[in-house]
């Protein structure tokens, strides 16, 4: 039965206690109408309540399978479109706090995207000669001009096989939001630096004279990470010289060099499965976002393997820590009472366009 939606000003000042009481309730009522997909960088109180968890592409196939009504995300906005996207028309994707965005993700838009593509359109022919690529860290309407234009999604962890596929199709990649993914994936197909270059969104023709876009085989989106960017070698020099015999992996979201100078680099999913695969008692130094880094940490001690975050400083993903027992239990509490709050669901005329994107980066993985 419908009740009038539940005010979050109620939830707001809750106790920890009460929050999680409530949480477990309106769970407990819900039963198999919903499901918490949870990315690897949750905060560890919303965590505890995750049905499933993954990197984005184990968690857009787990969007895609899932039987229940309300798919509740705890990550940001962008997965919860995937998740609205991938699923049925009669379920709905539900993101607890709508202000968890990706800063890296707004660093491109439709227009700037577009821009871009009229303006590579002077140098070049440009659907005949450039495949548009997005990483999933994306609005909803990106994936859909790289669906319209013979493009496709990747995620951190099956960019290589999704470059590959791209360059097939068309000798040039246009790469998009994050250009050190980009980058990092380009120099693992063995493709040199100078043939690689950033495209500046607020500078006419991306800041390249058209010689530099034709010599290119990547055009990179002259986005980032805030949170991967605090890494740096140094960090890694410093760890080395302490534990000549410690461990170095990576997110490439990281910087080139930082990526360079790691003994591994792989998507979050990559990097918890290799250390809880590693030999007992070995060190780690981890560069990723710090709730996973602790969580995997504390989930690793017992084999005696030592975690350690790579940044001096405190450095968290802001905005999926936005996701809190507050929100989630107000989130719940109203699902349970049959009021749909915080749906996201992309638009009629982006969403096909936008599947077709993802279906074809699903086919690939
Ligand atoms: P993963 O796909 O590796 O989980 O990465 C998502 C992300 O946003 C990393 O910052
Ligand atoms: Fe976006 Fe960076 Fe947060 Fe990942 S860690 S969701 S790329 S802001």
């Amino acid at each position: 039965m419908q009740t009038a939606t539940i005010s979050f000003d109620k939830f707001n000042p809750l106790q920890e206690d009460e929050c999680h009481a409530r949480i477990r309730a309106a769970r407990a009522r819900l039963a198999e109408q919903a499901v918490l997909l949870c990315h690897h960088y949750q905060r560890a109180d919303v965590y505890q309540y995750a049905d499933l968890t993954g990197d984005s592409l184990k968690l857009s196939r787990l969007a895609s399978q899932t039987d229940a009504r309300y798919i509740v995300f705890c990550g940001v906005h962008f997965m919860a479109e995937v998740a609205d996207i991938m699923s049925r028309p009669e379920q709905l994707a539900i993101l607890p706090d709508l202000a968890a965005g990706c800063s890296m993700a707004d660093m491109a838009n439709l227009a700037k995207v577009e821009r871009c593509w009229r303006e590579l359109g002077e140098v070049l022919e440009v659907e005949q000669q450039v495949t548009p690529v997005t990483y999933i860290n994306s609005a909803a309407d990106l994936k859909a001009f790289c669906g319209e234009r013979g493009g496709i999604v990747c995620t951190s962890s099956n960019a290589g096989s999704i470059a590959a596929w791209a360059f097939a199709q068309r000798p040039k990649i246009l790469f998009f939001p994050d250009q050190h993914l980009g980058r990092w994936t380009g120099h693992q197909m063995g493709i040199p630096l100078d043939e690689m270059v950033v495209w500046d969104p607020d500078l006419e023709l991306g800041g390249l004279r058209a010689e530099q876009i034709r010599h290119a085989r990547l055009l990179l989106w002259k986005g980032h990470c805030s949170v991967h960017q605090m890494f740096q070698p140094a960090h890694i020099l410093r760890f080395r010289n302490e534990h000549p015999d410690g461990l170095v992996i990576s997110h490439p979201e990281c910087s080139f060099e930082v990526c360079r100078q790691s003994d591994f680099v792989g998507s979050t999913e990559h990097i918890v499965r290799t250390i809880k695969q590693a030999a007992p008692n070995t060190r780690w130094l981890v560069g990723t976002e710090l709730n996973l880094v602790n969580r995997l940490a504390e989930e690793v001690r017992a084999e005696g393997k030592i975690v350690q975050f790579m940044a001096p400083t405190v450095c968290m993903c802001s905005t999926m820590q936005r996701i809190d027992p507050q929100h989630l239990a107000w989130t719940l509490e109203n699902l349970a009472a049959g009021n749909v709050v915080n749906q996201i669901s992309v638009a009629a005329h982006e969403r096909a366009a936008a599947k077709l994107a993802l279906d074809r980066m699903l086919a690939i993985s």
